[in-house]
């Protein structure tokens, strides 16, 4: 992933890249650097971390620049391994992975160069070095043919008064505003008033100087056309909370309302037609996406008796799925920008799937090779681990499988969506009854997640947040599968969470609550049953409300979200920026 930036124009650069650098620390925070061309001089400053250690190149002058800020894929966090990365008279900046580096490094080393980094990024400007004849935009047609993999690309060099930028399988916008020209990996960290952006697409090339230039692959100048985005989106702003995280679940009440969707034929013309009639539904998507997908199928397959596959999609990508006809594709995302997803959506469509967008980002990439868009309308979320994002999708999933069920004449769900938006007022308060349970996970070396059908869903969900930001091991498992070997690892210094919100399951879930108190472990409950809750077997419990039991994730997750942000502040850790981690992973 990692983030790039470049201006050109008539204002210093340096402080334009450091500001557009800061909005993309969400791709990664392991590294940063910039490096700008003055008087034929490269300058270039790199540092490890995040990228506030760059404050001593905003006095560097030039008004052409490239800025990057990293999350390590080849080579470790450093200052030597961050971009941008120079070699002779030119300087680069990469999004991707070069899958072919070894054999390309090979043949730069038979000419007698010498690599300073473990990255797969400096060999471009090496491949650059060896190109250039005095013409930039050839250098790099002739460099990028070599590439195999996914790049973004930011280019400089101390004899040329331009960028060039290019790209493949990995985002690139670039932007006209009144004081010059930008690039950049994502259009958050170039979005302002009056500045025309457009998104490169796979192969072409954009040349920034006094004004920008596209080429298609073979060189031939392209006009493109503009994009639309929201210029005024909400700047991130803490409101009082002390992290991102905790402030965007206190949003999960309100975001809810705008992502139910009553989907009808008025209203939803070709996308309700297909959503119908369709035989089979897909979702592809990764991590807490992938999980929303899981809480989804269990509704629509309950309520709609339709089969759902659930794919995590770096999977998919790759292991030529059966796709019937009349499958309706779900690519769930809240960045739109996950490299896995986009693949396994594009695989999805290609093999005839109708592909529908369900994202947070409603100018993102996989927007563009959408059929159809459902927007989340989540708003921005900063914090790495996905919390308001996740209810967002679940919600309008639900109202899928609403429509869906009542096209079938099976039942009307919806009113049971809008009481969500009550309920989930009343289980935000369980998120504070949640911290009395932090000691007891300060000395945990696991801790296990249970639950059956949408509370093992749920459990999924839970343990992700508890490793993403605690660093403590743990797994969401099925309560009947416990017994089939992980009981092995039940000891008194394990703590269980238990979620319990099916009925039918009940019981069988508290068998294996027996089964963990009798091997000594502490039992933390989520349910909306009352009779429970006072169970000798229960150290603690927190009660939601009872909502329709297909929807029961939006309520049972809250607390999970709640527990791992209070474990992760306890440990000392900051929850919006877990280590080695990245909002957005667009590589794969
Ligand atoms: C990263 C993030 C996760 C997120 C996943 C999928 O791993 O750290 O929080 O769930 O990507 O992201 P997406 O934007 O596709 O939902």
């Amino acid at each position: 992933m990692c983030g790039i930036v470049g201006y050109y124009g008539s204002e210093n650069a340096a402080p334009i890249l450091l500001n557009g650098l800061e909005k993309l620390e969400y791709r990664g925070y392991d590294s940063a650097g910039i490096a700008v061309v003055d008087g034929g001089k490269l300058q270039l400053v790199r540092k490890k971390g995040s990228v506030s250690e760059l404050f001593s190149a905003r006095g560097i002058q030039g008004h052409l620049g490239i800025g990057h800020t990293r999350w390590a894929t080849h080579g470790a966090p450093s200052e030597i391994n961050a971009h941008p990365h120079v070699y002779g008279k030119f300087a680069v900046v990469h999004n991707g992975i070069i899958e072919n580096e070894y054999s390309l490094k090979e043949e730069c080393r038979a000419r007698g160069d010498v690599f300073s980094s473990e990255t797969d990024s400096e060999v471009i400007a090496h491949l650059l070095d060896f190109y250039y004849e005095g013409n930039l935009v050839t250098a790099v047609k002739d460099t990028v043919e070599r590439l195999k993999g996914s790049y973004a690309l930011a280019v400089v060099c101390e004899e040329c008064d331009c960028i060039v930028c290019v790209r493949k399988a990995s985002p690139l916008v670039v932007g006209i505003g009144k004081n010059g020209v930008y690039a950049a990996s994502d259009v958050s960290a170039i979005a302002a008033e009056g500045v025309t952006v457009y998104s490169l697409d796979d192969g072409e090339l954009a040349v920034l100087s006094t004004e920008i230039t596209f080429f298609n692959q073979n060189l031939v100048r392209i006009e493109k056309e503009k994009i639309e985005y929201d210029a005024e989106e909400e700047i991130p702003d803490l409101k009082g909370y002390r992290h991102f995280m905790r402030k965007e679940m206190a949003e999960i009440p309100q975001v809810l309302g705008k992502s139910i969707y009553d989907y009808t034929e008025e209203t939803y013309r070709e996308f309700y037609r297909i959503l119908t009639q369709t035989e089979q539904i897909q979702i592809v998507a990764c991590g807490t996406a992938y999980h929303s997908g899981l809480c989804a199928k269990y509704a629509i397959e309950s309520l709609c008796r339709i089969p759902v596959e659930v794919c995590i999609a770096s999977e998919y990508r790759y292991l030529d799925p059966i796709v019937r006809s009349g499958t309706l594709a779900l690519a769930v995302s809240q960045s739109g920008e996950t490299a896995d997803t986009l693949a396994a959506a594009q695989l999805a469509k290609n093999k005839g799937a109708y592909l529908a967008a369900v994202t947070n980002v409603p100018y993102s990439s996989l927007t563009r090779i959408a059929d159809a868009v459902l927007p989340t309308n989540a708003g921005r979320e900063v914090a790495v681990a996905a919390t308001k994002s996740f209810h967002a999708q679940l919600v309008l999933l639900y109202s899928l499988a609403s429509a869906l069920a009542k096209a079938k004449g099976r039942e009307e769900c919806l009113p049971h969506i809008y009481d969500l938006l009550d309920q989930v007022k009343c289980a935000e308060e369980t998120c504070e009854e949640v911290r009395s349970w932090v000691p007891h996970f300060l000395g945990a070396r696991s801790v296990f997640f249970l639950g059956r059908g949408a509370d093992y869903a749920s459990s999924l969900e839970g343990s992700l947040k508890l490793k993403e930001i605690t660093y403590l091991p743990s797994e969401g498992y099925p309560a009947g599968e416990l017994k089939h070997g992980t009981l092995a690892l039940v000891d008194c210094s394990t703590p269980v969470v238990a979620v319990l919100t099916q009925k039918a399951f009940a019981e069988k879930t508290m068998n294996a609550v027996h089964e963990v108190y009798a091997r000594g472990a502490k039992v933390f409950l989520i349910t909306c049953f009352e009779e429970y809750c006072n169970r000798k077997e229960v150290t603690s419990s927190v009660l939601i409300p009872v909502c329709k039991e297909e929807f029961t994730p939006v309520l049972s997750v809250l607390p999970l979200q709640a527990l791992a942000y209070y474990v992760s502040i306890a440990r000392g850790n900051n929850p919006d920026k877990p280590r080695n981690l990245a909002k957005s992973v667009t590589v794969e």
